[in-house]
């Protein structure tokens, strides 16, 4: 079974499929772009050693592949590595009428998405996620770019796909962290805009850990659904109305900050994130204390999260307002309001920050 949700953004609309064996039918699915003058495959040596055969004799049929390769470490998702990306599409002759096709997690995606967005100006581009967190997050909506040394993900472009292909076969190569921190953005996805999709998590959470195809294809496909709706109304962020996405990233984006990307995967930042802000949601009276027990239950279901550290809070104070979701001076925060409904604030006490986080470690800690 293939699920198939349209994203309709004012620069366009595009498909995602999400299913077994969408790589191998990439070229049929594709066949709408006319006849591309190439496909460029941007992808890690890793992912294309797993995944480059399958997906390249599924565009073949269509046009001619060229595999050029990249480090997707975090580190390597920056300026310099657009550039050698740029110069190697020129040397082998990428033109106007080129496709890329972007086949890794997010570090890929954002990256080769960036150089799709400035290569002769913009050419167009096909991504194919093989993460959870790229399947149902970062391939869908159109931003793209590297970080600087000043911080993560200054530098961009919103650059719209033509299409996402998320074969679901990929996921079984998957790390099983990766996998987990993959699920903490369909929880954030549940908890946003959709209580059904939380209630299946709760229910079936044994069966999409273990990676079952149907249970993992409607839970992708409602993600992708949520996140669709979402940047329908946003495309550029501009309304306001994208931020609900991050529910959990102001404090998880500081927690990476402060760690130095290093301790936590995105996801796992976003769990603790989720977590704490939960909390406040209840200390501030927005969300009744079961539904937040259900929230905590689910994402501790999940699977362990690495441990808060001990936290400064002149840094985790600072970490706080360097983040993006400070608009004039002010912390914004996304707070549940109950399962599958969220408010913007931006009246939340410093203090209720450093007191949650403070009692979510000592929880956490005694636990173990
Ligand atoms: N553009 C957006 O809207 C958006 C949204 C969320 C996150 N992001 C970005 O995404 C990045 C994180 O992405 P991620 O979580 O996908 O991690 P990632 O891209 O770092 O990939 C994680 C690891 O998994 C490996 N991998 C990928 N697919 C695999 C597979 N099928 N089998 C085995 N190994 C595989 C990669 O080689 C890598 O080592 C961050 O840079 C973040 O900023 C972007």
């Amino acid at each position: 079974m293939t699920y198939r949700v349209r994203v309709n953004v004012p620069s366009g609309s595009y498909g995602v499929f999400i299913g077994e064996g969408v790589l191998r039918r990439a070229g049929a699915l594709l066949a709408g772009l006319g006849q591309p003058s190439g496909f460029y495959i941007l992808s890690s040596p890793r992912v294309w050693r797993l995944w480059g055969a399958r997906l390249q004799a599924g565009l073949r049929p269509l046009a001619a592949c060229q595999a050029i390769l990249f480090d997707d470490r975090e580190t390597a998702k920056r300026l310099a590595t657009v550039e050698r990306l740029c110069r190697a599409l020129a040397r082998a002759g990428a033109d106007r009428d080129a496709v890329l096709v972007a086949l890794g997690g997010g570090v890929v995606g954002d990256v080769a998405g960036f150089t799709a967005a400035i290569y002769l100006r913009g050419v167009r581009l096909v991504q194919v996620p093989t993460t959870l967190l790229a399947q149902v997050d970062a391939a869908v909506g159109g931003k793209t770019g590297v970080n600087l040394p000043e911080g993560k993900n200054l530098v961009g472009a919103f650059h719209q796909p033509h299409l996402v292909l998320c074969e679901l076969a990929t996921l079984r190569t998957l790390p099983a962290r990766e996998f987990r921190a993959g699920l903490y953005e369909v929880i954030k996805c549940g908890v946003i805009r959709d209580a059904r999709l939380f209630a299946f998590l709760e229910r079936h959470l044994d069966v999409v850990l273990a990676r079952q195809r149907t249970a993992l294809s409607q839970v992708i496909a409602r993600a992708v659904r949520v996140k669709a709706e979402v940047v329908r109304g946003d495309e550029r962020e501009t309304s306001g109305e994208r931020r609900v996405l991050n529910f959990g990233h102001t404090i998880g984006h500081a927690l990476e900050s402060l760690t130095g990307y290093r301790r936590f995967r995105h996801g796992e930042a976003v769990g603790w994130g989720m977590l704490a802000e939960s909390e406040i949601a209840v200390a501030q009276q927005r969300l009744r204390r079961a539904d937040c027990e259900r929230i905590a239950r689910l994402i501790r279901n999940v699977g362990p999260l690495p441990a808060l550290p001990h936290l400064s809070w002149p840094r985790l104070r600072a970490a706080l307002h360097v983040d993006k979701k400070t608009r004039g001076g002010r912390l914004h925060f996304v707070l549940p309001q109950r399962i599958g409904a969220v408010g913007v604030y931006n009246d939340v006490p410093e203090t209720l920050v450093r007191d949650v986080l403070d009692r979510l470690r000592s929880s956490h800690q005694s636990e173990r």
